[in-house]
């Protein structure tokens, strides 16, 4: 089992050092803020039982899971030794600049260095560095340790080999590697988000609908297939002689939709009316306890998942 250094223990960087530690590495926490790696480790303290619970800890118990997990106090501590590196700082660009300059000194030169950033291009952060073909984005979608996807994004000069070896370590630890051929703003997952809000804001905007019944369409419609495949597998099942036979059908009508589709700012009175009408069914006190109900949904899911596969296969 490898050593891998966390370098920034907040949301992310926290959530990263379990999915690491129950898939056996030792993960080694720095994080420029005094006490905050030791305050990661509380909180994942607090939810590695339901981890457990909901078979999530890959058969390690959460004993062994806190063994795994290591504050260092210096990020040299934390580098030593280690084959890969999961920066998690905030999302500046001046601050990814700083830290990938720290990082790229300190780390030998065979470990790969990694960032968790959700919108930078790794090409922004890395350029200009004697290390540059080691770094590269491997974008989580929070929390890492229930939603498998990662985004595996290169800079221009990122070499192959480091491309092919963060996403065997993502196999590896059980997430599922999306690697992109080449960097683009937004990466993948959110482009496809954006263009559903888009839609979503749209037709909010034009009074086709409220924010609940766009989320009925998804929460009891679209994505009850969408949370075990994708739009391209959905469509080719839609159709008895599959996606060419869909496109035949449907194509036309989906063609005659995106027409008129201009984009659409999400300020002012949409704004207001958006917000509105979620903080009338959440009211904003709520949010919080909303949060955590949704993490604990999102463990049976990933529960009900794993079952599944193990059952019917995936
Ligand atoms: N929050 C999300 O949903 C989410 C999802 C995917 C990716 N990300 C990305 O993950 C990264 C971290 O986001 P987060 O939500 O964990 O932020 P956060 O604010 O919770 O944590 C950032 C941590 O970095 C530490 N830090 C600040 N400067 C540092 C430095 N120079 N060196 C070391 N540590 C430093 C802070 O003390 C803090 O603990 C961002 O790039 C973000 O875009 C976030």
């Amino acid at each position: 089992m490898s050593k891998i250094a966390i370098v920034g223990s907040g949301l992310v960087g926290r959530s990263w050092a379990i999915s690491f530690a129950r898939a056996g590495h030792d993960a080694f926490m720095w994080d420029q803020q005094d006490g905050a790696a030791q305050a990661a480790i509380g909180y994942i303290e607090k939810i590695l039982p339901d981890l457990e619970a909901n078979d999530l800890l890959r058969g390690s118990t959460p004993a062994q899971v806190l063994g795994r997990l290591h504050v260092v106090a210096t990020v040299q501590e934390a580098l030593d030794g280690a084959v890969y590196c999961q920066e998690s700082t905030p999302e500046n660009l001046e601050i990814k600049r700083a830290v990938f300059a720290m990082l790229d000194k300190a780390a030998a030169p065979e470990t790969i260095l990694a960032s968790s950033t959700s919108a930078l291009l790794p090409s922004a952060f890395s350029e200009g560095l004697a290390g540059k073909d080691r770094c590269v984005v491997a974008h989580p979608i929070n929390p890492p340790y229930i939603i498998p996807a990662t985004e595996v994004v290169p800079a221009p000069w990122t070499r192959p080999d480091v491309v092919q070896r963060t996403a065997d370590m993502m196999r590896d630890i059980g997430h599922a590697p999306i690697v992109m051929g080449k960097e683009l703003d937004g990466f993948l997952i959110n482009r496809l988000q954006g263009a559903l809000l888009h839609e979503a804001f749209r037709l909010v905007a034009g009074g086709y609908a409220g924010t609940e019944d766009i989320d009925i369409c998804l929460r009891d419609g679209l994505a009850l297939r969408w949370s075990f495949m994708g739009p391209f597998e959905t469509i080719d099942l839609n159709a008895p002689a599959g996606v060419r036979d869909y496109v035949a059908r449907y194509g036309g009508a989906f063609a005659k939709m995106a027409e008129g589709s201009a984009p659409i700012e999400w300020t002012g009175e949409l704004l207001d009316k958006v917000e509105s009408q979620r903080r009338e069914k959440l009211p904003a006190a709520a949010l919080a306890a909303r949060q955590a109900w949704r993490d604990r949904r999102l463990m049976a899911l990933a529960a009900h998942k794993q079952k599944a596969v193990k059952e019917i296969g995936g």
